[in-house]
C-alpha cells in the first residue's frame, strides 16, 4: 500500500514519517516510536487505555489514523513528567495508590488530565462520570477518583502559587 508523508508535533518534538493511510495513531505511536506507554485494551474505542492527548484534547488514538493527526499536537504518557519529576497527576495515583497492575494507568492519567483541564475543582461525581470511557480491572475505581481529587486540588494550588508569584 502506499505510504503518505506525515508531521506530528509528538511531545514537544515534530516527528516526521511516511504512513500507510491505514495506520492507526495508536499504531503509529506504538509501533513506529516505540512510544509504548499509550496502551491498546481493546482496539474499539471502549477501554481508554489508548488515550492521549490531540491538541489540548484527550482522546482515543485508537480511533484515529495518524494521518488525522498530521499537523498536530499530540501528547502521551511520556510527555506529561518524568521519573526525576512526576506530573501531579502520576504522583497522586501514586500516593493514593490508583493503580495496581498499571494497565490502565496511561490512559486514566490522560483523561484524568482532560477532566482537571475542563473543571479544575470537579465533584466526585463529576469525576466518575467523565471516567466512564476508561475501564479499570483492578482498582474498584474508588482510589482512581480520589488521586484525581488530589492532583486537582496539588495542581490549583500550584497554579495560585504561579499567580501571585507573577504578581509579586
Ligand atoms: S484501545 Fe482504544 S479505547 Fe480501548
Ligand atoms: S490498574 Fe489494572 S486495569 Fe487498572
Amino acid at each position: 500500500m502506499s505510504r503518505v508523508p506525515i508531521t506530528i508535533n509528538i511531545n514537544g518534538m515534530p516527528t516526521s514519517a511516511q504512513v500507510e493511510p491505514r495506520t492507526l495513531l495508536v499504531q503509529f505511536l506504538r509501533d513506529e516510536l516505540e512510544l509504548t506507554g499509550t496502551h491498546v485494551g481493546c482496539d474499539t474505542s471502549q477501554c481508554g487505555a489508548c488515550t492521549v492527548s490531540l491538541n489540548g484534547e484527550a482522546v482515543k488514538s485508537c480511533t484515529l489514523f495518524a494521518v488525522q493527526a498530521d499537523g498536530m499536537d499530540v501528547k502521551t504518557i511520556e510527555g506529561i513528567g518524568s521519573v526525576d519529576e512526576l506530573h501531579p497527576i502520576q504522583a497522586a495515583f501514586w500516593e493514593q495508590h490508583g493503580l495496581q497492575c498499571g494497565f490502565c494507568t496511561p490512559g486514566m492519567i490522560m483523561a484524568s488530565a482532560e477532566i482537571i483541564r475542563r473543571n479544575p475543582d470537579p465533584s466526585e461525581d463529576e469525576i466518575r462520570e467523565q471516567l466512564g470511557g476508561n475501564f479499570c480491572r483492578c482498582t474498584g475505581y474508588h482510589n482512581i477518583v480520589k488521586a484525581i481529587t488530589e492532583a486537582a486540588a496539588v495542581m490549583r494550588q500550584k497554579g495560585a502559587e504561579q499567580g501571585q508569584a507573577a504578581d509579586d
